[in-house]
């Protein structure tokens, strides 16, 4: 009896630690990107998530009118913090407290009239490869500093600080996950981020991409990273896989092991399948993809290295798609949106209402219904210049190999890129001229797969409406007052 007594101690100590944190919700939640040209309005994207009972969403910033919109509406937020930023929140305690006192502060609540903020993520995939050492030797002083920073605003017990780490921060050379460790460039970092975190009772937050392992891996076939049950199995060490997600997951859990933190907690920060822009980027297949993810978290079997134990909290990446998302990395990262850049549903996946049909965004504001197509009456042997041009600046990715817009012939595709310029472009007559080759119609020139869009009204394309006529009249004024000043 006695010898058991430290361990209970010690498990009392466990459960009051996490009992000072709000209950965890198991749940589905999304991430809401607005790297987009026309972004829906916050009030409308939270009453996206509200009809689809989306209840965690994860943002990238503290864009003040998202989280205004967010009040009140007892969604589970978590806050992000720009790599950019990084640097100056490692090397000034005092920039910590101005992020924490203006972008938290000011917008947390436990429920009532505030915003539920559940986490703040430290920088987005700072660890990426591609990134060299950009930010990574940051991340870690940042997320003490705002740590503190927290603990000063008496909201350390309410909030925990996190870093979403990319997909290649975790590998393994045989594709086995019993090899898998952390990438030997940032393994110091990572072990310095898993004991800061392992202190604060933070847990990891890790992307896992089946898509890209199919494209990048021969060893992944299409139905391994579909969670098709015909799928060949692979067996490592007396475990076997059945699905490219375990497969990943297991490598991550070995890596954390590796270094001395077994029962670190995942949350997947980043998970889902593109519709568009690559072969097998399609909205049946990532509805396949998304059902066999929510039926593989809801049965709560876990994976061969945590039986039983699936991760507690998924956020789909993304809600929806984005077209000023960098394409370095493929013409697909446009497109990963479980809904258009408007709102409407691409396919159905189980939010925790069941595997049904997604409701659209309500009462969408769309500009008039015109297009902008190539005049065919003119001479078009320039024309492929102008629209390589349009392309180099409004989002030509649905034309890509593989993508919905792939087979469209000339001059269609002419067509294409200058209406998706005239459209970000709010429709303005001077943005469907191309040198006298545009030519505003009112028919939908979109064909099969190929949708032609019409873009949305935004706040910005009115505000700089009124900015431009308040410029006017104050230069009008100015004018006025001036001659009547001016003797003559
Ligand atoms: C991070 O900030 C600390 C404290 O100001 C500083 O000593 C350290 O050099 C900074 N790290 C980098 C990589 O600049
Ligand atoms: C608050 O966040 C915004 C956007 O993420 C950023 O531009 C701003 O500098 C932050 N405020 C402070 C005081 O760091
Ligand atoms: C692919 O599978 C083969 C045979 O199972 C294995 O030898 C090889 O290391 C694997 N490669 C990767 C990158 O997973
Ligand atoms: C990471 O660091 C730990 C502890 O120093 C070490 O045991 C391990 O081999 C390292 N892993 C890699 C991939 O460098
Ligand atoms: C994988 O292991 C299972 C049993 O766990 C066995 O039935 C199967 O033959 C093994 N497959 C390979 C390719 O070794
Ligand atoms: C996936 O893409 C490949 C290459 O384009 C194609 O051959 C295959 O049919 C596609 N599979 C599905 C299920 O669409
Ligand atoms: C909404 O989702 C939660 C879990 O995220 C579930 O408990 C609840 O029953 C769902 N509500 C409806 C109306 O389906
Ligand atoms: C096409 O471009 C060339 C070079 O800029 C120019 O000389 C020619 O007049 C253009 N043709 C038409 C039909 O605009
Ligand atoms: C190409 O166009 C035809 C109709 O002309 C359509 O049936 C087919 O699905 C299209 N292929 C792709 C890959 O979009
Ligand atoms: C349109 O298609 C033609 C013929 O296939 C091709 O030469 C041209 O580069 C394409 N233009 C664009 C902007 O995709």
């Amino acid at each position: 009896m006695a010898s058991n007594l430290p361990l209970i101690l010690a498990l009392l100590s466990v459960v009051a630690i996490w009992s000072l944190f709000p209950s965890r919700v198991r749940a589905i939640g999304v991430n809401w990107g607005t790297t987009a040209s026309q972004p829906l309005p916050p009030p409308k994207v939270v009453d996206l998530l509200k009809f689809n009972n989306i209840s965690k969403v994860k943002l990238f910033d503290t864009d003040p009118l998202v989280l205004e919109s967010l009040s009140g509406s007892n969604i589970y937020v978590t806050v992000g913090i720009p790599n950019s930023m990084l640097r100056s929140l490692n090397s000034s305690k005092k920039a910590a407290d101005s992020w924490v006192h203006d972008n938290l502060t000011r917008y947390f609540s436990n429920g009532g009239s505030g915003v539920r903020i559940e986490y703040i993520a430290v920088g987005d995939e700072p660890f990426l490869q591609s990134y060299g050492a950009q930010f990574y030797p940051f991340v870690v002083g940042a997320a003490m500093n705002i740590q503190t920073a927290l603990t000063g605003a008496n909201l350390a017990n309410k909030v925990r600080v996190v870093v979403p780490c990319s997909s290649d921060t975790f590998e393994s050379e045989s594709g086995l996950p019993s090899k898998g460790h952390f990438r030997p460039d940032i393994n110091k970092t990572m072990i310095e981020l898993l004991s800061f975190l392992d202190k604060h009772r933070s847990p990891f937050f890790a992307s896992i991409l089946p898509f890209l392992n199919y494209r990048q891996n021969k060893n992944i076939s299409l139905n391994f990273a579909l969670f098709k049950e015909t799928a060949h199995p692979r067996n490592d060490s007396h475990k076997t896989y059945r699905n490219s997600f375990d497969l990943s997951y297991d490598t991550l859990v070995t890596a954390l092991s590796t270094v001395g933190f077994p029962q670190m907690e995942i949350i997947i920060g980043q998970i889902g399948w593109p519709t568009d822009g690559a072969a097998n980027a399609t909205s049946s297949i990532a509805e396949i993809f998304m059902k066999g993810l929510t039926d593989h978290l809801h049965s709560k079997s876990g994976t061969p290295l945590r039986p039983r134990n699936p991760p507690i909290e998924t956020y789909v990446f993304s809600l929806l798609d984005e077209d000023r998302r960098s394409i370095v990395t493929g013409n697909f990262e446009r497109h990963w949106g479980v809904f258009t850049f408007d709102g409407q549903a691409k396919y159905r996946i189980d939010f925790g209402k069941g595997f049904k049909d997604l409701v659209n965004a309500q009462n969408v504001e769309y500009l008039a219904s015109k297009w902008c197509v190539v005049n065919n009456n003119q001479d078009l042997s320039n024309a492929t210049a102008s629209a390589l041009e349009a392309c180099s600046v409004a989002d030509c990715s649905a034309m890509s190999p593989g993508g919905s817009c792939f087979n469209i012939s000339w001059p269609g595709n002419i067509s294409y890129a200058f209406n998706s310029y005239y459209q970000e472009h709010s429709q303005t007559a001077d943005s469907c001229d191309f040198g006298g080759l545009g030519l505003i119609t009112t028919v939908d020139p979109s064909f099969a797969n190929c949708r032609f869009s019409v873009g949305l009204q935004t706040s910005l394309s009115a505000s700089l409406l009124g900015s431009v006529l308040l410029h006017w009249i104050v230069l009008l004024t100015a004018t006025v007052f001036l001659c009547s000043l001016s003797p003559i």
